[in-house]
């Protein structure tokens, strides 16, 4: 159907278009020490992410991971060196949190929830980070909404509501779980993110290397009328 077609065109897409990162090159079978390293470097990347791009987070993640390698090692750190080596990333809460979650996992169970509604229960982790570590890291089908998938979304689906109104906020989150493919939902979530980052973006978007044109609402519309054009989704809200 139309949603298993456009599951298979992103999947295909980022198969090949996938940018090489860091914390994209981790084993992804293997061992329960495996998964936890894949799930903690997961949550420091998707953290660092969170208001930061790709391009700057890079060489911070390197550093942040050969430092503490695991979460055990990043429980017996101090907040002063977590600030010292957050310097520069801004949004300061967001090293104290990681500290925090990690001391807090490391005292109670040991391991990091392996689903998102029992990661939601860390300091710092909301909808986001919990839907990211549990999909990508554990495979398990949740999905992802931030603000490119906002995008990506409200055009496929030409969703004209204000997009900052928690009900609308609600309709991509349950838009997004409709669309997240069982099999790779990390993938999935990621090839959303990255759609949005690199072809369906803000201003000038690049249709012409969409993987998902067959599939786009507004795409379709702004075809048969003049007045509408694909950037006009999501609606610009003066805040
Ligand atoms: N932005 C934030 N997290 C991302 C991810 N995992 N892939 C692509 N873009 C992202």
């Amino acid at each position: 159907d139309e949603t298993q077609k456009l599951r298979v065109a992103l999947l295909n897409w980022y198969d090949i278009n996938r940018r090489d990162l860091p914390w994209r090159r981790l084993n992804h079978e293997g061992s329960e020490e495996e998964v936890e390293r894949r799930a903690y470097a997961v949550w420091v990347s998707e953290v660092m992410l969170q208001q930061t791009r790709v391009q700057t987070v890079i060489s911070y993640y390197n550093r942040w991971m050969e430092k503490w390698p695991t979460i055990d090692k990043l429980a017996q750190a101090s907040l002063e060196e977590v600030n010292e080596m957050w310097a520069g990333l801004g949004y300061y809460r967001r090293a104290r949190f990681l500290l925090e979650g990690a001391k807090k996992i490391v005292a109670e169970e040991g391991r990091i929830p392996k689903v998102a509604s029992l990661l939601r229960k860390i300091p710092g982790i909301g909808d986001y980070t919990a839907g990211a570590i549990a999909s990508i890291a554990f495979k398990e089908v949740v999905p992802v909404v931030d603000g490119n998938v906002v995008r990506v979304i409200a055009r496929l689906k030409a969703i004209s509501a204000n997009p900052k109104d928690s009900s609308t906020i609600k309709r991509f989150w349950k838009l997004a779980a409709q669309l997240v493919d069982p099999l790779r939902p990390g993938d999935f979530n990621q090839a959303l993110m990255e759609l949005g980052a690199t072809v369906c973006t803000p201003v000038n978007p690049s249709c012409s290397l969409c993987p998902a044109t067959e599939s786009c609402h507004a795409l379709s519309i702004s075809r048969h009328d003049n007045s509408v054009a694909v950037t006009d989704y999501p609606i610009k809200v003066v805040k």
